[in-house]
Parts: structure tokens; sequence; C-alpha cells
């Protein structure tokens, strides 16, 4: 399969209106669409069709029971999609939509369960980012999409990621370069009495809590501290460049932890700034990144997909990764890393 690489930000106003209007014929037709939202890249087809949902789990090499993310553009998309609608779910759109929460509700009749994995749930969210705003309402319906990644590799938080990973398998990526966040949404289930977030973002609890009283507070970062695997994603490996990746734990024990390595293969290091200074003198890594300011969670976030992509493409065989403290957005970013540490 030819694949078309549009770059939304070097074209005219009217090639773009061309693009978008191409990207919603394809969806229409039961093809499936990369694109561009504010967390990651989707890789969308139409919500309501069985073999758009199977499209995606073929171009991704996906398991088919793991869950779409159905995205709308507009809040009256959403009844089409869920069966119903609790005022939890009204309070949190109308202060965090569009944007990086997804909600998990009862589903309706007409999402197929190829697109909910076989759940009778389904995850929704409204994406902030113009070009998936655009591309959903010139489609006119819901858009199913995971992330635009070959299963098992990094989100794709820019269109040459994209491109890297699905050229060949799918006819369009709409690509408007690095996204915003770098981190996938957020995931709170709203099915349960006590709602529970599955899946850490920038959204975080503290964010929600005020929004969702009976908010449980719970730690996902890995499967079995959940008592049911209810994000089915989190049963596959995810996340992980091919090398083996290790933690450089805070403070002074960072730094006795490097001097006692002894490595031998290619080697890479993935640190904010101030760390590299603390460890420059007792590592000679083959690849340095520096992911952002100390502190900085925001551009480390940002960063983090792109460095570990990095690493296969430089063929590294050991990742040297720091500790970052787990608050704020630090929570949804240690969640991320441990996903690489884990083989
Ligand atoms: O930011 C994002 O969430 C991005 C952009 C494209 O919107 N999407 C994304 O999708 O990261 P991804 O690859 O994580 O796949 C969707 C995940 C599933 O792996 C699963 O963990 C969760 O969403 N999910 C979907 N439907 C669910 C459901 N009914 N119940 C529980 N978890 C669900
Ligand atoms: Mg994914």
């Amino acid at each position: 399969m030819d694949t078309k690489w549009i770059k939304t930000n070097e074209i005219t106003p009217k090639e773009y209106k061309a693009a978008i209007a191409y990207g919603a014929e394809l969806l229409n037709n039961g093809e499936i669409v990369a694109f561009p939202t504010e967390t990651v890249y989707g890789l969308g087809g139409n919500a309501f069709n069985s073999e758009a949902a199977s499209k995606i789990y073929a171009a991704k090499g996906r398991p088919a029971d793991n869950p779409l993310i159905v995205h709308i553009s507009y809040i009256d998309m959403l009844e089409e999609v869920v069966s119903d609608i609790p005022s939890v779910c009204r309070r949190l759109a109308f202060e965090f939509w569009p944007g990086p929460l997804t909600m998990i509700l009862p589903k309706s009749d007409k999402v197929p369960k190829s697109t909910t994995g076989g759940l009778d749930t389904v995850a929704v969210r409204m994406p902030s980012h113009g070009v998936a705003l655009d591309l959903i309402d010139a489609a006119g319906i819901p858009i199913a999409a995971p992330s635009a990644n070959l299963s098992g590799k990094p989100s794709p938080t820019r269109g040459s990621h994209v491109y890297h990973d699905m050229i060949g398998r799918i006819p369009l990526i709409l690509d408007s370069g690095a996204v915003d966040i770098g981190l996938e949404s957020t995931i709170i289930d709203l099915t349960l009495p006590e709602p529970v977030i599955l899946r850490p973002g920038k959204l975080t609890f503290a964010d929600l809590k005020p929004f969702v009283p009976r908010l449980k507070e719970n730690r996902y970062t890995t499967i079995s501290n959940l008592e049911q695997p209810k994000a089915p994603g989190m049963k596959y490996k995810h996340y992980a460049p091919d090398a083996n990746v290790f933690l450089i734990p805070s403070e002074d024990k960072g730094v006795e932890f490097i001097k006692t390595r002894d490595i031998k293969g290619k080697s890479a290091v993935i640190v904010s700034e101030n760390r590299w200074e603390d460890i420059k003198n007792y590592i000679n890594p083959n690849l340095k990144i520096i992911l952002g300011p100390t502190g900085d969670f925001e551009a480390l976030a940002h960063n983090l997909f792109h460095a570990l992509r990095q690493c296969d493409v430089e063929k590294i065989e050991e990742v040297y990764i720091e500790e970052f403290p787990e608050d704020g957005l630090g929570e949804a970013l240690m969640n991320r890393i441990k996903k690489a540490v884990v083989k």
C-alpha cells in the first residue's frame, strides 16, 4: 500500500482543506488514517465500523482484545457512543474537554464490540488538537483510535515516528510535527461506584478529585496493583525499546549505581540537566539525551518517547534513565518509564 504523508504545517489553507477532506473520505470508506492529537498520534477508523477496527489492529500488530479510544469533536457525539451519561461525566467534560482525558462509560449499541475489545464499556475522549477536531468534524463520525505506533513500541509523538512504524501499512498520515504533551491521556473509569484512574496522564488525581468526589486513589504502575486489569492495554508489553533499560536511582545512590556498572555494549543515558552534571564523570555513553531542565516535567514528558525511539535507531543495548519524583506529571512519566524497564 502507498502511504500518503502530508505535512499539515507546510501547506496552504486550500491544500489543508483538501487533506482533511481526503482523510474524512477515507474514514467514511472504512479506511484508517493517522492524525495528531495533543497527547500522541492516533491511528483512526470509523468507530461504528467493525472492519475499520480490524484494519487498525492489523496495522498495529495489536491483539484484537485491546480496546480502542473513541474520539469525538463535539459533545452531542457522546450520545451516539455512550448509552448512559452520568452527571460526573458531564462535569468532567465541561471542565477538561477538549483535552487529555479519556472516560470509560457504558457503550451504546451503535459501537461494535470489535471497537471495544469485546467489552460493554467504551473509552471516549475529545482531543484538543486542531487537526484531530477538523478531521472528526469533516468525517462527521466518531473516530476510534489507539496510539499510531506498532504494538510494543513507544507511542508516536512526531509524524516521523508514525511514518517509521506505519509506512506501507496505512493510506494516509496527517503530520503536524511534534505533539504538545507527549504522554497518552489520563483514563478514568466511570462505570464503577467508586471511579478509578486506570492510566495516569497529564491530568492527575488532584486535578480530577474535585469533580469526582468518589474517586478512589490507586497505584497503577504495575498490573498486579490493580484488582482487575481494567485497562486491558496493561497486560501487553508497552513502551519498550529493544535495549535493556536500567533506572538511575535518585540522589547519591544514582552516582553510586553508575560507578558500579561495567558497561560492555552500546549505551545510552536519558536524564535531566542536573542529573547529567552529577554522573558525567563516571559514564561515557554512546548516546547522551538530556530530556530537559531538572524539575521541568512538561519538557521531560514531551521528549521521553522520542528519546526511547532514538535508542532503537542507534541500536543501543543498555539504557540508563533517571528515576524522577512521582508527583504531578512525574507520576505519569514514571508510569511509562517503569513499563520500559520491565522486560
Ligand atoms: O492520548 C491518548 O489516549 C491516545 C490518543 C491517540 O488519543 N490514545 C492512546 O490509545 O494512547 P492506546 O494506544 O493507549 O489504546 C487505548 C487504551 C487501551 O490500551 C486500554 O488501556 C484503554 O485505552 N481502553 C480503551 N477502552 C477501554 C475500556 N472500555 N475499558 C478500559 N480501558 C479501555
Ligand atoms: Mg498505545
